[in-house]
Order: structure tokens, then C-alpha cells, then sequence
């Protein structure tokens, strides 16, 4: 009787243990760069399956890949990338690797992203919300930024701001991030910056960002093998456990 009643107790302790190295915290990834040959990510589809499988072996059940679209450098159109999706899915079921995915964009603001919603044009979005992912440079606060939330949201979209921590012009900025929180915009931060990978810095204002309940997703925006490195280094650390206590909008994108 009484090593059940230990056993039962055990058992209790473990469930308080929020996450353990072996568990993820999500299941669904927003922001990565899989899509081969389309931008600055994985260079050949060896390494978008490489890359697949160990999101796999995280736990991971779902990726939405995010290709960038800038003027000055990726001009990729919803045909490269939807056309791209369709070889990794062959390719993915072919290996047997047992991931969802699906494909949207992360929009750089420019002259061109701006153009496109005041044009109307259909754009790679994810979720029943029409989610947005978009980004800015990291140096000099962007102009524009309160119009470009307007349009969006006029048009239906959802925006969310892809990682806050890495844009400079924003570390002392409180009032744009208010700004910013106050119309409505999602942050999503890169989990990898919780482990320094961009330096101290951003991952100060992501452990800040983390701290104040700000972030609605995380996301990987891998590029290569390094930052599955580096995510699995976060697993170990003692702010992963930080990240169960979000409010995370990642798996509400997984039907299951
Ligand atoms: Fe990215």
C-alpha cells in the first residue's frame, strides 16, 4: 500500500515538472528557412531534410516555413515559394519524415512589401487569423511602421513583428513597443537568442520581452544546423522552463 501511495506521489511530482529536456515546449514552428535554394537558408534539399528530421526528433509535429521577401536581395513570389513546398513534401514523404508544413513568407518592410498591400495582392499568410510575418532592418528604426500595421490590419492580416530582440533601434524604445503592443501587433522572438546567439544584447531584451509576458510566439527562423545546436542548448537552460509559463499561440496552429 504504501510504495502505491509513493509511486502516486512520484507521479504527481513528475506533472509539476513542467518540461524536461526531453519535451518541447511547442509543437509547431512559425519561422525558419527550410525552403532550399530560395533564400538565405538551406542550400539543397539534403539539408531541408537533415534540418526536418531533427525538428522531428525535437518533438515538433508542425512547421510553417518563412522564406524571405525583400526587393534589395530575395524577391521571391508565392509561386517560387508554394512551388518549393510542393518538392520538400514530396521529398519529406518520400524519407518517411513525418512533419506537417506548410509555407507563408517573412515580409521585409520595404517599398515593395508596402506596394503590395496597397495593391491588394494576395499575400503568404498562415492561420484562420491570416497571420503576417514580417521583419525590419536591425540598425535604424524603419519609417513607416504605424502605416504598415494600419494596412495590414485593414486588409485582414494579422501582423506578427518576427524578432523584436534583434532590432537595435528598438532596445531603448519604449514608447514603439507600446506602440506597437497597444495596436495589436504579435511578437514573436527566436528562441536561439535565449542562448546568446546573436549576443548580449538581444538576448537581454529577449529574456525582458520573456519576463514581461510580451512574446505570443516563439520561433526558430533556422537557417542551418547551427541553431538546432543552439535550440537544443536552450532546452538545458533554466529560462526554457520561462517559456511554459507564456501564453504561447504556437500550438493553437496544430489540429492534431
Ligand atoms: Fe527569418
Amino acid at each position: 500500500m504504501f510504495s502505491w501511495f509513493k509511486k502516486k506521489e512520484m507521479e504527481t511530482q513528475n506533472t509539476t515538472k513542467i518540461i524536461d529536456e526531453n519535451s518541447n515546449i511547442v509543437q509547431v514552428d512559425i519561422h525558419s528557412h527550410l525552403l532550399y535554394g530560395i533564400d538565405d537558408g538551406a542550400r539543397s534539399i539534403e539539408i531541408t531534410l537533415q534540418l526536418a528530421k531533427e525538428f522531428v526528433e525535437m518533438g515538433y509535429k508542425k512547421m510553417i516555413f518563412t522564406p524571405h521577401i525583400m526587393l534589395d536581395g530575395y524577391k521571391n513570389t508565392p509561386e517560387i515559394i508554394l512551388n518549393r513546398l510542393a518538392d520538400v513534401k514530396i521529398a519529406l514523404a518520400e524519407n518517411n519524415i513525418d512533419l506537417e508544413v506548410e509555407a507563408a513568407a517573412e515580409y521585409y518592410l520595404d517599398e515593395g512589401f508596402l506596394k503590395k498591400i496597397r495593391q491588394n495582392e494576395e499575400l503568404l499568410s498562415f492561420g484562420k487569423e491570416k497571420y503576417i510575418l514580417f521583419e525590419t532592418g536591425f540598425r535604424n528604426k524603419p519609417q513607416g511602421l504605424k502605416e504598415l500595421i494600419f494596412d495590414l490590419q485593414s486588409s485582414g492580416y494579422k501582423p506578427i513583428w518576427a524578432h523584436p530582440e534583434r532590432y537595435y533601434y528598438l532596445h531603448d524604445n519604449r514608447e514603439l513597443l507600446d506602440m506597437m503592443l497597444e495596436r495589436g501587433v504579435l511578437l514573436q522572438i527566436n528562441q536561439v537568442s535565449l542562448v546568446n546567439f546573436y549576443g548580449d544584447a538581444c538576448r537581454e531584451y529577449a529574456e525582458f520581452l520573456v519576463k514581461e509576458k510580451f512574446v505570443n510566439f516563439i520561433g526558430s527562423d533556422c537557417h542551418s544546423l547551427r541553431y538546432v545546436g543552439a535550440m537544443k542548448d536552450l532546452k538545458k537552460n533554466k529560462i526554457y522552463q520561462k517559456l511554459g509559463e507564456l501564453n504561447l499561440l504556437n500550438n493553437s496552429l496544430y489540429l492534431g
